[in-house]
Order: structure tokens, then C-alpha cells, then sequence
């Protein structure tokens, strides 16, 4: 190897820690509320999993042991890590019964991630196999406290049974994606949030449910956006409602508020023209304690941005997302006219353009794997502000133009929509990252240089 290489890897590495975690996915008893328990999936009998955490440039080894009765496989949503770890089933055997996997990769950014089965999703995400992947920063917002707030909902029967119904509930499902009346955050009904007067926290949510679009209010108190899918933004801005389609997150800020004061956390109704109306719901409560001092402190810059494209960059690959009547299953969810679309190959380091369209006459909320880009422009429109996104709502008859570089991860990927019914029906599509020369040498490489660097620090 190159001296300059080595003498970098090692200075980077200096400060890396390992943070060892176990997983083990199985079904039991979980308590929702106080007289409503379900047979949940989840990780370490808990919905949602644990929270693992970590600080940016570490490396995480999760053992994941498989309980279930059926093969599951995790992937690390947001995570810009190796090909081979991404949790999906174009890299890896899922992991059978009784089984484990060991993931094991480093977390570049500092920001609110998520893990979740990547297998047979709308059954095994919406019974709570799900958890919170929190990466910190040195340079992170100095707050009076940090919670992670998971929102879900789930469709349960009298009973509290998953079941799926008759045959026209199904289609339904298939069409809305599974939305259900049961509303969770962090696996809990009617959660009750405690804070204490005259400090300021920072809420990490992220929506995990299957197809629900969760707005965000708080009975109209304002709150400052400071992060979204990939981390920090540049400044705070604030807001008294914000959209978070499946898979999405968001960081905000919240208080200071004084004694006694009391308001739910609530979803304002969005149309996302499904059969289902949408309306508002609450989903938790916060009341505030006595004072507590406060150590908040927010720069005015918290990051720079720079922007990958301008607004008018011309598009270098479109891709469709639509919806057709289909003989075999009514409806089709659909990438480019297929399902499980195979898209060509993207270069690395060549600046992606994309223009996502949407044809159908629903919203989907598009996932890229394993990168950020930013939104240029939404229907001809640029967003409020530059971020770095995975995640990102198409709405109805709409154009989404993103960018995006391919960094130096070769090897299989995928974009999809996160409403988990229309994932699983196939609205997806594959391609590969390849070296500037030839896929398969370059992806040997990749490989080299992650066991390498693993050999000399583990
Ligand atoms: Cu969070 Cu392939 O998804
Ligand atoms: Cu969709």
C-alpha cells in the first residue's frame, strides 16, 4: 500500500472506537397499553429494539441472532457503509432460523438512522422489528437532553391479533399500504412525556410505520428543524408542522416551556389520496416539571452545505414510479413499467442527476440505499432549504429532481418506495455502483481495503 494511504488510515482511525451490540429477533409479549398486549417481532423482546448508539468515524459489530420462525435480514437505513452490509437480500443469504449474522461497518455521519428488517416487511417491520441507530458528533448541538421518538401504527383486530381480512381489506392494504388505528411512539399508546421547565431538547423522529404519513404537531407551539435524514442542516428553521413520510426522519428542537404547561404530540391530516381518509390523531402527550437549569446552546451556522448541483442541472437518468391494473394481482406498483426493476449502473464519483417521476395519482415515499443526495427541486420548485436526504415524498403526478455522488462503495444497490406494501409488490429498483474501469475489479478492491482495515484495528 501507499505510505500517504496508510499514514491517513491510521490517523483517522485513532479515535474510532468499537461498539460491540446483540441483537436476537424473536416473537413475544409486548404491552402497548395498559390492558393491550400483542404478539410482537422485535429485537431483544422490545418494541422498538434497542438504540444503539455510537460517535461518527466509530465502528459498530452487531450480532444479529434470528429467533423468528421465518429467515429475516437487517438493514441499516441511512448508513453509508459497504455493499455487503447494507442488510437486504441482493447482498446477503438472510439469516435462517436459529442463525446468525455478525454486521459489522463504520458510520461516517453523525445523524438519526434506523434499523429494520428488510424481509417479508410489511409483516415482520409492522409487528416491531424496528429500532433507532443514533450517531453523535463532538460538534453536535449542545442540548438539555436528547429522546428518540419512533413513531408506528399498527392494524390489530378486536383481539389484538395481526390479521389481514377478507379479501377486500387485503386489496385495500395493498393499495394504502397498511395504516392501522392502533398509534405508537417508541411502542407505546398514549405515551406520556415528561419534560422539565425552561430546557430545551432535541426529539430525534423517525417515522417506522408502513405506510402512514405522520405530520408533525404540537398543538401549534413552534419547534426548529436542525436535522433531517443525513444530519445537521445549516441553520434552524422553524416551523409549527412538518411532513415525515415512511422511513424519514427528523431532529427538532423543542421547548423552553414553564411549569404546568401540557400539549400533545399530534398528526395533522395529510391526503396521500389513498381509499383511507386521513385525519388528525394524537399520538402522545408532554407535560412539563418544575425548572431545571439550561446548558442549551446553538450556533447560528450548525453545518455548511454545499450544493451538489444547481436547480436547473439537466437530468443524466429518469426513472418512473407508477401504478397499473394488472390481470394476475389488480394493481401493479411500478418502477420504469416493471416490478423489481434493474436500473443501469451508476459510476463512482460521476454526479448522479436524477428525475424521479411519479405518474400515479398517490404520493410514494422514495428510498435511495446507502447514499445521501439532496432535492434540487420538487415539481419545478426547490425546497426550503439544502439538505442531505435518503428519503424523500413523490407526490401525485410529480417530478422530484435529486443529485447525488456514488462514493467509493461498489457492489449491488437499491431505491424503493418505503410504503412497505407497494415495496413488497415491487416498486423497486436495482443497480450497481462500478468502478471507473470494470465492476468486478474494483469491487475486489473494496473488499481488500475493508478487511484490511479491519485486520489492523480489530
Ligand atoms: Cu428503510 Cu430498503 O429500507
Ligand atoms: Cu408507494
Amino acid at each position: 500500500m501507499h505510505p500517504t494511504i496508510k499514514m491517513t488510515i491510521t490517523k483517522l482511525t485513532t479515535n474510532m472506537k468499537t461498539k460491540n451490540y446483540e441483537l436476537v429477533a424473536s416473537e413475544f409479549s409486548w404491552s402497548i397499553s395498559a390492558n393491550k398486549t400483542i404478539k410482537a417481532w422485535g429485537f431483544n423482546e422490545m418494541v422498538p429494539g434497542p438504540t444503539l448508539e455510537a460517535e461518527k468515524g466509530d465502528r459498530i459489530v452487531v450480532k444479529v441472532t434470528n429467533n423468528l420462525q421465518e429467515p429475516t435480514v437487517i438493514h441499516w437505513h441511512g448508513i453509508q457503509l459497504a455493499a455487503g452490509m447494507d442488510g437486504t437480500d441482493s447482498v446477503q443469504t438472510p439469516i435462517a432460523p436459529g442463525e446468525s449474522f455478525e454486521y459489522n461497518f463504520i458510520v461516517p455521519d453523525a445523524g438519526t438512522f434506523w434499523y429494520h428488517s428488510h424481509q417479508n416487511e410489511a409483516v415482520q417491520m409492522e409487528r416491531g422489528m424496528y429500532g433507532a441507530l443514533v450517531v453523535k458528533d463532538k460538534d453536535d448541538v449542545l442540548t438539555d437532553g436528547e429522546r428518540v421518538l419512533m413513531i408506528d401504527d399498527m392494524k390489530l383486530t378486536s383481539k389484538n391479533e395481526f390479521k389481514q381480512g377478507n379479501f377486500i381489506s387485503k386489496w385495500v392494504e395493498r393499495h394504502d399500504g397498511r395504516e392501522g388505528s392502533t398509534l405508537l411512539i417508541n411502542g407505546l399508546e398514549n405515551n406520556e412525556i415528561r419534560m422539565r421547565a425552561g430546557q430545551t431538547e432535541r426529539w430525534r423522529i423517525i417515522n417506522s410505520s408502513s405506510a402512514r404519513y405522520f405530520r408533525l404537531f404540537l398543538d401549534g407551539t413552534p419547534f426548529k428543524i436542525i436535522s433531517t435524514d443525513g444530519g445537521l442542516i445549516e441553520r434552524p428553521v422553524e416551523a409549527t408542522d412538518i411532513l415525515l413520510v415512511p422511513g424519514e426522519r427528523v431532529d427538532i428542537l423543542v421547548g423552553p416551556f414553564a411549569e404546568g404547561e401540557t400539549f400533545s404530540i399530534d398528526s395533522l391530516p395529510y391526503n396521500r389520496m389513498t381509499f383511507l381518509k386521513s385525519r388528525r390523531n394524537t399520538f402522545a402527550s408532554v407535560s412539563v416539571d418544575k425548572a431545571a437549569p439550561s446548558a442549551f446552546q446553538i450556533p447560528k451556522t450548525m453545518r455548511a452545505i454545499a450544493p451538489l448541483a444547481s436547480q436547473d442541472a439537466t437530468p443524466n437518468r429518469n426513472i418512473n414510479f407508477s401504478v397499473g391494473a394488472s390481470l394476475k394481482n389488480g394493481i401493479d406498483f411500478l418502477v420504469n413499467g416493471e416490478t423489481h426493476a434493474s436500473d443501469k449502473p451508476v459510476r463512482i464519483g460521476e454526479l448522479q442527476i436524477w428525475e424521479v417521476s411519479n405518474t400515479s395519482l398517490m404520493d410514494h415515499p422514495f428510498h435511495l440505499h446507502g447514499f445521501f443526495f439532496q432535492v434540487l427541486e420538487v415539481n419545478g420548485k426547490a425546497p426550503e432549504f439544502i439538505s442531505w436526504k435518503d428519503t424523500v415524498n413523490l407526490p401525485p403526478r410529480s417530478k422530484v429532481k435529486i443529485a447525488w455522488i456514488p462514493g467509493n462503495r461498489p457492489g449491488s444497490w437499491m431505491y424503493h418506495c418505503h410504503i412497505l406494501e407497494h415495496h413488497e409488490a415491487g416498486m423497486m429498483g436495482h443497480f450497481d455502483v462500478v468502478g471507473q474501469d470494470s465492476s468486478t475489479a474494483n469491487s475486489h478492491n473494496g473488499h481488500h481495503h475493508q478487511h484490511h482495515h479491519l485486520g489492523a484495528h480489530g
